[in-house]
């Protein structure tokens, strides 16, 4: 298979900075580390787990302090303007340590890097950066990094569309027993504010055998949890000879022995089934959660964003999820602010809301993304009534977030143990089903193990638990 080749190809590239690195070690016993930030959604998260895993085969090891990195690479994301503040803002910080440590490798990959004006940017006041890449080329990184230690010249490496699907790359997961799977890539639907479609290309979509051969060895490597990824998982398939149906991939899933929980995100609601929803009902290993953001209320306001289902047909598309799967949660995204977004339309929203009374929500002010058809849209709304709308936005939610969460309050949960509480010593984190998060107090042999707690005290963004037995 083309795709395994290359994987192979690249393997060369990794075994030659192997050998470099290991020869260096012995003659200076000093170990080279890696740093990689990364920004913006679960796609870049996870292509940030398989250049780690690169990098840790090409003799790197992590280090979460960047001074002390041979090896810097921020993998972006330009979503919303602030995204790509924040980028700009920590390349100036790496001049500084560029200066201080002439053999530290500057790359920077991701979403940002596939637009022009980026690119541009980048080269002419960032020329301390030495490899640039794509987001459809992650896996050429051993490549582009040899070329780099042999000439010592900025290597810029970015395609336009993607070429193949490459299976097989190593991958450094964050836990042991929850991770990611990439089902499909790219996005097809052009919503007018997103610059998702330009930077991540087409929708296309992995074969079946290999999502699920990618699971069966993850679940033999220790995995309970996994989280399918996809820009709009409702349409998985459609770009497959023979596909089947996203529905169809989540039974499949389903059966796979000694896997426990299974997620998915995102999906749009336009093309949501009623077998997409039967098969949640029906899979008992499918949480029950559901990520559907709904973007705005007034169907004016949908057209114009080319989301393509009315305020109606939402309100009646949760009511029916609602309806079959009864504990179920949902969550959504918002914008505010989009191009003619005026007070009765921004009132539609906040109906929205208090109809479907989600259990979280991530809410945006509009950002004019350069390229996109609302770009050049009429009617901009102020920074402050984007702000004032906003504010009130987060009035109405908080509430009903609450409320969502004070239902758990004396019920007892299962939950799968993530990691140490972050706030308080000797407590732990868990996720729910339903996707709340619950810190209880425990020991750290925990970690990895599904437990029951009894709900204790209920906040609006966490629940606090006790060990039940
Ligand atoms: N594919 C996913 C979302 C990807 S981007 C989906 O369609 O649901 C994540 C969220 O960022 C979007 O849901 C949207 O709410 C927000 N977003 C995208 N572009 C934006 C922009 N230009 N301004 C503000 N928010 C934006
Ligand atoms: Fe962006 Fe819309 Fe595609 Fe989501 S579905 S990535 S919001 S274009
Ligand atoms: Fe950002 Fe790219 Fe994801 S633009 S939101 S990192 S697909």
């Amino acid at each position: 298979m083309m795709t395994t080749e290359e994987a192979q190809r690249q393997e060369t590239y990794i075994k030659q900075i192997r050998m470099q690195n290991d020869l260096e070690k012995s003659k200076t016993s000093k170990q080279k580390h890696y740093y990689i930030a990364t920004f913006g959604c679960q796609m870049n998260a996870h292509d940030s787990e398989k250049l780690a895993g690169m990098l840790e085969q090409m003799g790197y090891q992590k280090t979460d302090q960047e001074n002390e990195a041979d090896f810097i690479l921020y993998n972006t994301c330009c979503v919303r303007e602030n995204a790509e503040q924040k980028v700009y803002g920590k390349l100036g910080y790496l001049k500084y340590l560029k200066d201080m440590n002439k053999d530290l490798i500057i790359a920077i990959c991701g979403c940002m890097m596939q637009q022009d004006t980026v690119l541009n940017i980048i080269k002419s006041k960032y020329p301390h950066v030495d490899i640039i890449f794509g987001t459809f080329n992650i896996y050429k990184l051993p490549e582009l990094l040899q070329t780099y230690l042999e000439t010592k010249e900025t290597v810029i490496d970015i395609w336009n569309e993607h070429k193949d699907i490459v299976e097989d790359l190593p991958s450094i997961r964050k836990y042991k027993f929850k991770a990611s799977v990439n089902i499909m890539y790219g996005c097809n639907n052009f919503c007018t504010y997103c610059i998702v479609p330009y930077v991540r290309g087409r929708e296309r979509s992995r074969q079946p055998e290999d999502i699920l051969n990618e699971i069966k060895e993850l679940v033999a490597d220790g995995v309970k949890e996994i989280m399918l990824l996809g820009q709009n998982v409702n349409s998985y398939g459609k770009t497959l000879k023979d596909g089947i149906s996203f529905a169809q991939l989540l039974r499949k899933v389903n059966e796979i022995e000694g896997l426990k929980r299974i997620r998915f995100m995102t999906s749009h609601p336009k093309d949501l089934s009623d077998e997409l929803i039967l098969a949640m009902r029906d899979c008992d290993k499918v949480c029950k959660s559901l990520h559907l953001p709904f973007q705005a209320g007034s169907t004016e306001i949908l057209k114009k964003m080319n989301r393509k289902y009315t305020k109606e047909q939402y309100l009646e598309l949760a009511e029916k999820i609602q309806n079959t799967i009864p504990d179920i949660a949902l969550t959504t995204d918002i914008i505010v602010g989009f191009p003619g977004e005026n007070e009765e339309d921004f009132q539609d929203t906040l109906d929205v809301v208090r109809k479907v009374r989600f259990s979280g929500a991530y809410t945006f002010i509009y950002s004019k993304r350069t390229g996109t058809p609302a770009a050049t849209m009429e009617g901009e709304v102020p920074e402050e009534i984007c702000q004032r709308r906003f504010n009130e936005l987060q009035e109405v939610l908080q509430p009903i977030v609450y409320e969502k969460s004070q239902e758990f309050y004396g019920k007892t949960v299962e939950i799968l143990v993530e990691e140490k509480s972050k706030n308080k010593d000797s407590y732990l984190t868990g996720r729910t089903d339903s996707g709340h998060l619950v810190h209880f107090e425990g020991d750290t042999s925990l970690i990895g193990q599904f437990v029951n707690v009894e709900i204790i005290e209920a906040k609006t963004y966490y629940l606090i638990g006790k060990l039940a037995n």
